[in-house]
């Protein structure tokens, strides 16, 4: 009997060796004569585990990990490809309680089976949502988002249904789907995982918007850092066309999509959206104004709905189970689940989905099991580097876009990124202040200039220099950025310098 043994190809799990270890099993496996076969899966998003080797065991999935290459010989002694106990042996993957408490929706079946494959994607509940929608008009597949309160998972949290009914209502002989994939905020990586661990359900979440709205390209705008997803993209896109689940005939249907993944350079405006559809046609990215909105006049000046990889992704899910299911997860106006990156100093990182509600707290302690280092986690940072940080008293603020905007802080993309206390709150604002001055797309004066600026502010209170006055000013420059920049780089960037003088004014050498 054939074993399947399953060695992800995460770029985390590459990271740590997992083509080796699948080397060094196959070449193992051959030497003793043993018929095995290596699915190269996407990761559990268990990081300390990896590269995490999986068993199809009688029982269900068991779980050896981390597994170096030189650890296989012994693996073979113990006979794991039946699923043996070893000294690795984690047991059944999903019974592990990091995964065992989730709740995956979005992230359902990375993991599972080879991503590229499009019988392994319909093998396990794929394209069920597409079928739906090609039986479907427009309105009925906007109105299924609608009602399932989906909001953007990009960082602004914008409501899907709205987006999409405001493309679908716009008239024009070409419409547009572009997904932004250009994941730059700091501590997070769902993007990369779902787009290498299931990047049809991306192509099917797509293809369903351009159902929803009357498109029929669509693009994908992947940061250049990501080789595998791009490899993993191009491999699922090419097997959808060939199944006929892309092109001109959808399964046979009158219902064209055709899509593609553009590369950008490399520049964190270029997440945002405007930007993203200025390098997309080829020119430096650099913010739009706002209107037009992208909705009525977005790529080459067509209506285009520009969402998230994980806004898309939640849809086939959505189409397939209906709106209420989904929104039967969740909190207040966050509805369904959000998947959350654990970055930093914790002892467990990596990916938790969980329904809206979840405490940081809980993330942070039951989940990422406390620091790394051991020591007591002094500040968060959550959403990316325009985040607020969160000391210890918020860490019980609930998951949930409004009750993140209470503190002053924000949800953004779900990245988590946690601090000892030996970090230097003052560094981490200069940190943040210099990113813009780095990143700033120098459309605005408030964020090209006072960002620059804001870094001499910040060097002058270092350095003792006229502290109490430059603390008056670098508060006032907060106000200019604020309410003068044009689009949330400059806007934002006060918060995590705010959030950190607010919280933590003795790293600033004033008195709370
Ligand atoms: C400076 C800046 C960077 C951004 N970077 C990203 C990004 O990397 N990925 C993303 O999906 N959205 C990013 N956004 C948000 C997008 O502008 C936009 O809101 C999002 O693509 C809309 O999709 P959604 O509604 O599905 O979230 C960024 C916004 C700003 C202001
Ligand atoms: S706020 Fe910064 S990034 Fe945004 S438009 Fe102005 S200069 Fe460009």
């Amino acid at each position: 009997m054939t074993s399947r043994i399953f060695v992800s190809r995460d770029s985390t799990a590459l990271a740590f060796g997992a083509d080796a270890t699948a080397r060094a099993i196959e070449a193992e496996a051959k030497k003793r004569g043993i018929d095995v076969t290596i699915v190269r899966n996407g990761s559990r998003g268990m990081f300390w585990l990896e590269p995490l080797v999986e068993i199809d065991a009688p029982g269900g999935r068991v779980g050896y990990g981390p597994i170096k290459a030189a650890d296989v010989p012994a693996l073979f002694d113990a006979g794991f490809e039946r699923g043996n106990v070893h000294g690795l042996r984690v047991g059944p993957v999903e019974m592990i309680t990091f995964f065992e408490r989730q709740e995956r929706l979005t992230f359902a079946r990375v993991g599972l089976a080879d991503p590229v494959s499009v019988d392994d994607y319909r093998a396990h509940h794929g394209y069920r949502g597409l079928d739906n929608a090609l039986a479907m008009s427009g309105e009925d597949i906007v109105k299924a988002v609608t009602d399932s309160g989906l909001r953007g998972r990009g960082g602004a949290a914008f409501p899907a249904g709205i987006k999409w009914k405001t493309v679908l209502g716009t008239e024009s002989a070409q419409k547009y789907i572009v997904c932004n994939a250009d994941e730059g905020d700091s501590g997070t990586f769902s993007d990369r995982m779902l787009m290498e661990g299931d990047p049809l359900c991306l192509v099917e979440g797509m293809t369903i918007a351009g159902l929803a709205v009357g498109a029929t390209q669509g693009y994908i705008y992947l940061r250049s850092e990501y080789p595998h997803a791009h490899r993993a993209l191009n491999e699922a896109i090419a097997n959808a066309y060939a199944a006929g689940y892309l092109g001109p005939s959808i399964k046979g249907t009158s219902k064209r999509f055709d899509l593609e993944v553009r590369l950008g350079a490399g520049a964190y405006i270029c997440g945002e959206e405007t930007s993203l559809l200025d390098s997309l046609e080829g020119k430096r990215g650099q913010v739009r104004f706002k209107p037009p909105l992208p909705a009525i006049k977005g790529l080459f000046g067509r209506p285009t709905v520009i969402n998230n990889v994980i806004t898309l992704a939640s849809v086939p899910i959505i189409l397939d189970r209906g709106g209420d299911f989904y929104k039967d997860y969740g909190v207040g106006r966050s509805r369904g689940t959000l998947p959350l990156q654990l970055a930093g100093n914790l002892k467990y990182t990596g990916l938790v989905e969980k329904a809206f509600g979840v405490t940081l707290r809980e993330l942070l302690y039951d989940y990422g099991g406390g620091s790394y280092s051991g020591r007591p986690i002094r500040a968060v940072q959550v959403g990316g580097p325009l985040g607020a940080y969160l000391p210890e008293s918020q860490f019980d603020t609930v998951v949930d876009y409004e009750a993140f905007g209470q503190v002053g802080a924000m949800l953004g993309h779900g990245g988590i990124v946690a601090f000892d206390d030996t970090v230097d709150m003052l560094e981490q604002a200069r940190y943040a202040m210099e990113f813009c001055s780095i990143e700033s797309c120098g459309k605005c004066t408030p964020c090209r200039i006072g960002s620059t600026r804001g870094v001499e502010v910040i060097d002058r209170i270092r350095a003792g220099i006229e502290r109490d006055q430059n603390i008056v000013v670098l508060k006032d420059l907060f106000e200019t950025m604020r309410f003068g920049s044009l689009c949330a780089m400059g806007g934002l960037t006060p918060d995590p310098v705010r959030s950190a003088l607010q919280y933590f004014p003795e790293d600033f050498g004033v008195r709370a």
